[in-house]
């Protein structure tokens, strides 16, 4: 088994007025890993994410980054989110900065780099993201799936030991899903450490090595992706059902299938995933 990059053990957290949002949350994350946390709106999926990267500070439990415990106050907070890359469903672009500098800020400012070999990593990770043509721009000027490659190419920049990935495509029109969805699995083909939170089940199905159910603060299943297919809890079952309801009627998904701008990966829901 490959090392442990990530380790949350009875992770617990209760939000100021009361909520009691993660309720013993346990789970591992392995080198060159893609672990999916699927759950419904409020099960305390971000809640988990941001523990993790301390943007909150857990009520109780263990978060270990290659078995080196982070949520304690000795240690360095800068230090552990720039192990630890985070990317968001709101960009949290700098909107006042070209993609270019998006890229080379965190490089210059967290990491010491010249202007110069900031570049040279910021236009490395650009062309991962297929963004290469559009360096000059502002993210204004970007379409969401443009924004989030960038804000993917931002944390790869970093070149961090895992990245958290919270509904990265949730804030997206549904033509422009499929560009990112193919970012993402790109990553996950290269051998990268994720954690991704996304409420695209087949994507999940497809690409994770583990699948993580959170339901109401609890981790309710854990698995491989099989358990998409043949989930073992009748909680896991009637999520599943309740997610297919959503699914994008057939005149709209044809739509998408036809669409040439952001080809890649479409949420058809049947579990096909034409490689382009
Ligand atoms: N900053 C906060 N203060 C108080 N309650 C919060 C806060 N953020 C989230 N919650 C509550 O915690 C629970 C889990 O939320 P969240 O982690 O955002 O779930 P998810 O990401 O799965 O939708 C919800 O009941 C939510 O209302
Ligand atoms: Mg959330």
């Amino acid at each position: 088994m490959a090392d442990v990059v990530l380790s949350i053990r009875d992770l617990q957290k209760i939000y100021p007025g009361g909520v009691h949002a993660v309720k013993g949350v346990s789970f591992e994350v392995h080198e060159g890993e893609s672990v999916a946390v699927i759950g419904s709106s409020g099960s305390g999926k971000s809640t988990v994410l941001r523990c993790i990267n301390r943007l909150i500070e857990p009520t109780e439990g263990i978060i270990e980054l290659r078995g080196e415990q982070i949520n304690t106050p000795v240690a360095d907070v800068n230090e552990v989110r720039s192990r630890i890359g985070m990317v968001f469903q709101s960009f949290e672009l700098f909107s006042h900065l070209k993609v270019l500098d998006n890229i080379t800020l965190g490089l210059r400012h967290v990491r010491g780099m010249s202007k110069s070999k900031a570049e040279e990593v910021a236009l490395e990770v650009l062309e991962r993201v297929d963004m290469l043509d559009r360096i000059e721009a502002y993210p204004g000027n970007l379409s969401g799936g443009q924004k989030q490659r960038v804000a993917i190419a931002r944390a790869l920049a970093m070149k961090p030991e895992v990245i958290l990935f919270d509904e990265p495509t949730s804030a997206l029109d549904p033509e422009l899903i499929g560009s990112v969805l193919k970012t993402i699995r790109g990553l996950a083909d290269e051998g990268m450490t994720m954690v991704i939170v996304t409420h695209e089940i087949n994507f999940a199905r497809d690409v994770a090595d583990r699948i993580v159910y959170l339901d109401n603060g609890q981790v309710a299943e854990e698995g491989p992706s099989s358990i998409i297919n043949e989930p073992k809890t009748e909680r896991l079952q009637k999520f599943l059902s309740s997610m297919h309801e959503d699914e994008i009627p057939e005149n709209i998904e044809n739509q998408l299938v036809n669409t040439q701008a952001d080809h890649g990966y479409v949420p058809d829901g049947t579990g096909n995933r034409p490689r382009s």
